[in-house]
């Protein structure tokens, strides 16, 4: 993957760039983006291409509705530039803009969603996409992992690089793939039967392994205690899983009882009404140690339900990051509700390591070690 950055300035002026950013931010109840932090990181390299006086034509996807719109984010890039936003794909609209773009102009189209030949990966909408630029830039590592047009197609048609934030994710989570010792990961969020190949494999290459969020409520069932009516997956870890020398699970877990009240308990101690909602202070105190002896540190995924207001104990984690970094450690942090946990702690995030953008391109990356979106980019 060259990236764009390695183009001299010379050679972008006036040239039109197609960006493939992921804007494809959480909206509030009255529609507006409620966290800018995949628009903040996309930023640089639309900046990149605008002080090299390029054309610079923004596509992106949002949601999976394909009613949605990619409004919210036109107003919410405001606070970083200026940005014409027009609410169409490849209609006459879309056409007129992207030819009247002027030197340093900034264009963001429609949601690319809105047209099924995006997720269908049609051949004739990548090439349509394509006739707007003389160069396409990737930089939608969130999106790498979706074989859609607009990230394995439109390549196929043009010169293309990685974007600053594809680069830099890349470089950050290669650096995942093989931690240096003593190595920690920290696996969190629901949907255990979508994970255990990548359980497995961290358990392989990283030190130790903690499993927490609603995988943990997977690790009591299989150990055979009550759960209440704590959300569990389809499948659940193997006893090759739950006796590996690295593997670590939460020692106390926070409940939400009947009356809405929260209480910390024992996993043995769960009762039929018992809703688990977080991990406890021991399991804090479990990790501890090893985030303090850590040379690399990997984590995916709150501790507690991010959505119900259950951020403590993710926080707690954070702050053991924060010190492990300060003393010079490394760490990749990812998935949307594992940034957002951090960002209502108040931490601030630059003493934190690499942030990831990707949630499930991080998982599959670590997986795989590539993305269908960066080998199109080869
Ligand atoms: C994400 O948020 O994971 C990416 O933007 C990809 O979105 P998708 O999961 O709807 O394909
Ligand atoms: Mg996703």
């Amino acid at each position: 993957m060259k990236c764009i950055d390695e183009v001299p300035a010379g050679e972008l002026k006036g040239k039109r760039v197609i960006v493939r950013a992921d804007f494809n931010v959480p909206l509030d109840s009255s529609g507006k983006a409620s966290d800018v932090f995949r628009l903040k990181k996309g930023w640089a390299t639309i900046e990149l291409l605008v002080k090299a006086d390029a054309k610079v034509i923004v596509l992106s996807h949002i949601g999976r509705d394909p009613s949605e719109t990619l409004a919210p984010v036109a107003e919410a890039l405001k606070q970083f530039g200026k940005v014409v936003y027009v609410p169409d794909l490849l209609g006459p609209a879309a056409r007129g803009a992207v030819g009247a773009m002027a030197k340093g102009d900034v264009l963001l189209l429609e949601n690319l969603r809105q047209d099924p030949r995006e997720s269908g990966n049609g051949d004739d909408f990548a090439k349509e996409l394509a006739s707007y630029g003389e160069l396409y830039v990737d930089d939608a590592f969130a999106a790498a992992h979706r074989e859609h047009a607009s990230i394995v197609g439109i390549p196929k048609f043009l010169p293309h690089y990685g974007g600053l934030l594809m680069r830099d994710e890349v470089n950050a989570l290669q650096g995942a793939l093989k931690p240096q010792s003593p190595s920690f990961a920290i696996l969190g969020g629901a949907k255990f039967e979508t994970k255990s190949p990548l359980v497995r494999s961290l358990l392989a290459s990283y030190d130790h392994f903690f499993l927490t969020g609603a995988l943990a409520n997977d690790v009591f069932k299989a150990r055979g205690l009550s759960v209440g009516i704590s959300l569990v997956s389809k499948e659940l870890p193997t006893q090759d899983v739950l006796d590996h020398p690295h593997f670590l699970a939460p020692v106390d877990v926070t409940v939400e009882l009947p009356d809405k009240q929260a209480k910390v308990k024992r996993p043995e101690e769960v009762a039929a009404t018992d809703k688990i909602v977080d991990i406890g202070p021991d399991s804090i105190a479990l990790i501890a140690p090893f985030i303090e002896q850590a040379n690399f540190i990997l984590w995916n995924g709150p501790s507690g339900l991010y959505e119900d207001g259950f951020t403590h104990y993710s926080e707690a984690i954070a702050e053991l990051i924060e010190q492990a970094i300060a003393r010079g450690a490394k760490s990749v942090i990812g998935g949307g509700d594992t940034i957002a946990s951090i960002e209502e702690s108040g931490i601030d995030e630059s003493k934190l390591g690499f942030l990831s953008t990707g949630g499930g391109a991080m998982l599959e990356f670590l997986l795989k070690g590539t993305l269908p979106g960066i080998e199109a980019l080869n």
